[in-house]
């Protein structure tokens, strides 16, 4: 998705917003820009198709001067990724560009502004729908003459979803940024402040950020900056230390963020279970103080979440009904927040995100809080993030940053928040002590026993041969395991372009066993589970029509390996961890197909890490 970055400073800020642009890389884009006001008073941009790297060599042959400034990387929604789509937009008079403005969002009214404008006499330089806010915020300041009041008044028109930053030619050290519907975020360091679409791009000058909220406009000044809500009132946004994103901005030893994040699983697992257990019980505190008083009414559960996160939520379905006795169900976000939903009495809403901006996961949310549910809780990796803000319990992940588009430590953690949940609700029910204790004791575990299927990688690697000249996969499982086939064929897809289906073993005879043959490479995961004998017959399935198997199984299982049959043993586990740790052997499978297949594993083509627009 489209990133932002500004600075208003004392210094020259060319540097910082390149640097900003390269650090908002994992979100996905096609074209890049810069816009500075430079010291004779001039708004100057330079922008380029592709890569930040070619915007940087486009300023390298002419270079932009000055210490007011906005850039952004564009992936394209209205308007082909060209040199003209491309932001910042500029408005102006004649050959005079007054303003430039940076936008991440989608405007769905702006084909009416657009017409209005064009009948008034403005010529449109570009396809897109934010330049019609360059225009109109140029209107406004002829009426206004401040650009906090200009903004203001002109996202007050406008449907839709934004974050934006403009700059004006008479306003050498202001820099007016807003937002709605998508993320923004300022930073503040010693007489300079910034803004961008994470803090992540910012993290470079300053470790102290203020999240603005929905509807807010904010004024970013030299040494403050003020902040109108959307009523127009002034109000505070708090600054908060960010302690440890440096870490998180950096490849460390590894080649690539997807594995360094991988790795990161035994630690950050630990991280999300660090204060949420207490001797044989959860601690429910671990929800905020609301929750103690809220859990015994739940009655039903509705979870809803977008890609890896709704396979988390697949997986907690199996687990809430089956150790909390409360009704569950799962709906993808896009779907469900187009539909007429019955809501069940008591029914708690829970979101899962790891980016917590999701916008479809968001608008399930606010739809959600107009239709009676009890309340709602949001699982969610990012603090100060939209979601975590409009839900009314939270539960954090503490993954981390996670720059690799494909999701890998994000997913780990949440499904061990919501085992963690599911405990919590248990609890809540007065249902037997013992299993909960046995569990909680499981999770003690997790961290270890996560560190030892990661000790399979070199034996996991030598696997993904196999893989590297096939067009297709097939992936099995049953259970809690089923979700965890979605996810990795979801992986496979995702960073290695090779077409990945997954399906519950049961299902095979129904019709995808027509598709086994010796090309069709099947993987399947087994822990050791009351539908083991069940799966090991399905995979004898697989085995008579001559497909290559690739089983994941647990120590215990017995599956002979062969020509045909390639067993990878994990170490012994509970059934409870079982979900979270076969998780990982697919993790690193598609990691190396992908490096076998030479592809972008950061950056896959096409997707983007937080999907902010529908
Ligand atoms: C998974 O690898 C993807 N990055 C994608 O499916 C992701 O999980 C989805 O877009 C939801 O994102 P969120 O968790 O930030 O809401």
């Amino acid at each position: 998705m489209c990133g932002i970055v500004g600075a208003v400073a004392e210094r020259p800020v060319g540097d910082i917003l390149l640097e900003g642009l390269r650090r908002l890389e994992y979100r996905g884009y096609d074209s890049a820009g810069v816009a500075i006001r430079e010291p004779n008073g001039q708004l100057s941009r330079r922008r380029a198709v592709g890569k930040v790297a070619a915007l940087e060599a486009a300023l390298s042959d002419s270079p932009l001067n000055g210490s007011l400034g906005i850039a952004h990387t564009r992936w394209a929604t209205h308007g082909r990724p060209t040199q003209a789509n491309a932001h910042p937009h500029m408005a102006g008079d004649g050959d005079t560009n007054e303003l430039a403005l940076v936008h991440n969002g989608i405007i769905e009214n702006y084909e009416p502004l657009r017409r209005q404008l064009e009948a008034e006499g403005v010529h449109f330089s570009s396809e897109t729908d934010t330049e019609v806010m360059a225009h109109l915020i140029r209107r406004s300041m002829q009426t206004h003459h401040d650009l906090l009041q200009a903004v203001h008044q002109v996202v007050s028109q406008l449907e839709g979803a934004y974050a934006i930053a403009v700059i004006h030619r008479d306003a050498p050290q202001q820099l007016v940024c807003a937002r709605k519907g998508s993320p923004l975020v300022i930073g503040a360091g010693m007489g300079e402040h910034f803004c961008g679409s994470d803090p992540l791009a910012l993290l470079q000058v300053t470790d102290r950020f203020a999240y603005l909220e929905e509807g807010d406009v904010a004024r970013l000044h030299l040494d403050h900056f003020e902040v109108l809500n959307a009523q127009g009132q002034p109000v505070e946004r708090p600054v908060i230390r960010w302690e440890h994103g440096h870490q998180a901005a950096s490849k460390g030893d590894f080649k690539h963020f997807m594995l360094k994040e991988i790795h990161e699983q035994p630690q950050v697992l630990a991280d999300t279970l660090e204060g949420r257990l207490a001797g044989d019980h959860v601690l429910p505190q671990m929800l905020g103080s609301d929750a103690m008083a809220l859990l015994p009414s739940v009655k039903q559960v509705q979870i809803v979440a977008c890609g890896t996160s709704y396979h988390a939520g697949m997986v907690a379905r199996y687990w809430i009904e089956r150790l909390a006795g409360v009704p569950c169900q799962v709906e993808v976000a896009s779907e469900y927040r187009y539909r007429q939903v019955v809501v069940p009495e008591a029914t708690l809403f829970i979101t899962i995100s790891q980016s917590g901006e999701t916008a479809d996961t968001l608008a399930a949310l606010r739809f959600a809080k107009t239709q009676g549910y009890l309340g709602s809780l949001a699982i969610c990796n990012v603090p100060g993030s939209s979601l975590m803000r409009e839900s009314d319990l939270t539960l954090m992940t503490h993954a981390g940053p996670e720059i690799g588009v494909a999701s890998t430590k994000a997913f780990t953690t949440q499904l061990t928040a919501l085992l963690l949940l599911t405990l919590a609700l248990r609890q809540a029910k007065g249902l037997d002590d013992a299993t909960t204790r046995e569990i909680v004791d499981d999770l003690r575990q997790l961290p270890t026993l996560c560190q030892q299927v990661l000790d399979l990688d070199t034996q996991i690697e030598r696997l993904s041969a196999a893989f590297a000249e096939k067009h297709h996969a097939l992936f099995l499982g049953r259970g809690t395991q089923f979700p965890i086939a979605l996810e990795g064929a979801l992986k496979l897809k995702e960073i290695s372009y090779i077409h990945a289906e997954a399906y519950p073993a049961g299902e095979l005879k129904h019709g995808p066993l027509a598709l086994v043959d010796r090309d069709m490479p099947v993987i399947a995961v087994a822990p050791n589970d009351d539908l083991l004998e069940k799966l090991k017959s399905n995979l004898q399935e697989v085995g008579a029509r001559g497909g290559e198997l690739f089983v994941f199984a647990d120590h215990a299982v017995t599956i002979a390996d062969s020509e045909q049959h390639h067993v990878v043993k994990l170490p012994a586990m509970s059934e409870w961890l079982a979900p979270i740790l076969f998780t990982v052997p697919l993790q690193l499978l598609s990691y190396h197909v992908a490096i076998l297949k030479g592809t972008d594993v950061d950056q896959p083509r096409n997707l983007a890490k937080s999907v902010t627009v529908e």
